[in-house]
């Protein structure tokens, strides 16, 4: 059943990977995100819900790295990176194409 299930992540991630029209092309989620236009209020409570555990409510009292010293000097492709890919002892955030758009315009409007 284990076995199962894994397959079924590696199908599931494959999916999200490529777009459906059949060639294979690997579809760039970062540059699909960033194209997008985010809510900075929706990314607030978004914020709130999938980074403030980590990262503290206001994003610098939590036991992650602060994130006022880490998202003024970070381009817009890095920060979303981080979110989705994970990076060193963050793992990847789950996260809707649009969630991730939102909450990189909160960040940016707070930092
Ligand atoms: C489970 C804990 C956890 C959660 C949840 C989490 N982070 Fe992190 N985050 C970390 C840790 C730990 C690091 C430091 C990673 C390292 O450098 O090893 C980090 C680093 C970062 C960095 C700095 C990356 C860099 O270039 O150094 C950013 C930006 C960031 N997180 C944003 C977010 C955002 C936005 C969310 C919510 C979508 C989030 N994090 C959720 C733990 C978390």
């Amino acid at each position: 059943m284990a076995v199962l299930s894994l397959t079924l992540l590696a199908v599931g991630c494959g999916d999200k990977d490529t777009d459906d029209s059949g060639d294979g092309a690997t579809v760039d989620v970062v540059s699909e995100i960033l194209a997008l236009q985010g809510d900075e209020t929706g990314g607030e409570a978004l914020f709130a819900s999938s980074c403030s555990g980590c990262h503290g409510v206001d994003g610098d009292s939590g036991t992650a790295p602060m994130l006022s010293a880490k998202v003024p000097d970070a381009s817009d492709d890095h920060i979303v990176d981080v979110m989705i890919n994970g990076i060193g002892n963050m793992a990847p955030v789950s996260l809707e194409n649009q969630e991730a758009a939102d909450i990189l315009a909160f960040l940016r409007a707070s930092f």
